[in-house]
């Protein structure tokens, strides 16, 4: 009989299950540093699929590898085509060292943003400099909104909605234009000011910024 009880479809789908388990526990425990696409990568071209369900395209295990990237190369933001993944989830944060000295603004922890929406709450725009692990070693000047206001659907489910200003509006306006297959040199309107890091010396590790981009 006990070939009546041995249910080999049933028996290796439970060991798939108990394998595939193990790897993600295993998987989850390991720093993944994922690759970065360039300028010129179709997936940088294309408009994200909106995230449809959050557990269930495991968005929160996307969100905890693109945090490890940034981390890995020092960073403010990243979005999800950047890493291969067209769908629309940004993921960022505000450190000390990004805010000069004077500044009202304090540092800003980890957010993940899941089908953000900018809207400007402003008609003003600023050139502000930017760069972009996308466009390596180089960085330019970009008209953006001063003030808006971003609408998105963090991990849990819950929504959040910021309203940013200066370099945080900016860093917002740069992630939210990579879901929709926009670079920072798309959006610039001179040219002259593209160049790069190293042409700047020392100060191309971190270009200084004004106090007055940052407040809360
Ligand atoms: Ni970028």
């Amino acid at each position: 009989m006990a070939y009546a009880t041995f249910q080999p479809e049933k028996q290796g789908k439970n060991l798939r299950q108990t394998l595939s388990r193990e790897f993600d526990h295993f998987m989850g425990g390991l720093m993944a540093i994922l690759k970065i696409a360039k300028m010129g990568n179709e997936i940088l071209k294309q408009v994200a699929e909106p995230v449809v369900d959050i557990a269930a395209e495991n968005i929160a295990a996307l969100a905890k590898d693109m945090k490890e990237t940034l981390e890995d190369i020092g960073g403010n933001g990243l979005a999800a085509p950047q890493v291969h993944v067209s769908k629309r989830v940004v993921v960022y944060r505000i450190t000390e060292n990004q805010i000069p000295a004077g500044a009202q603004m304090r540092p800003l922890d980890w957010r993940v943003l899941v089908n953000p929406v900018v809207e400007p709450l402003t008609e003003e725009q600023n050139p502000i400099w930017e760069r972009c692990l996308s466009v390596p070693g180089l960085h330019g000047e970009v008209p953006r909104f001063t003030k808006i206001q971003l609408r998105a659907t963090e991990l849990d489910g819950s929504e959040i909605n910021i309203t940013a200003s200066g370099f945080h509006a900016m860093l917002l306006q740069h992630e939210c234009d990579h879901l929709d297959g926009i670079l920072y040199p798309m959006r610039m309107t001179d040219m002259s000011t593209l160049a790069f890091n190293s042409e700047l010396g020392e100060k191309g590790f971190l270009i200084p910024r004004d106090s007055k981009e940052f407040s809360d």
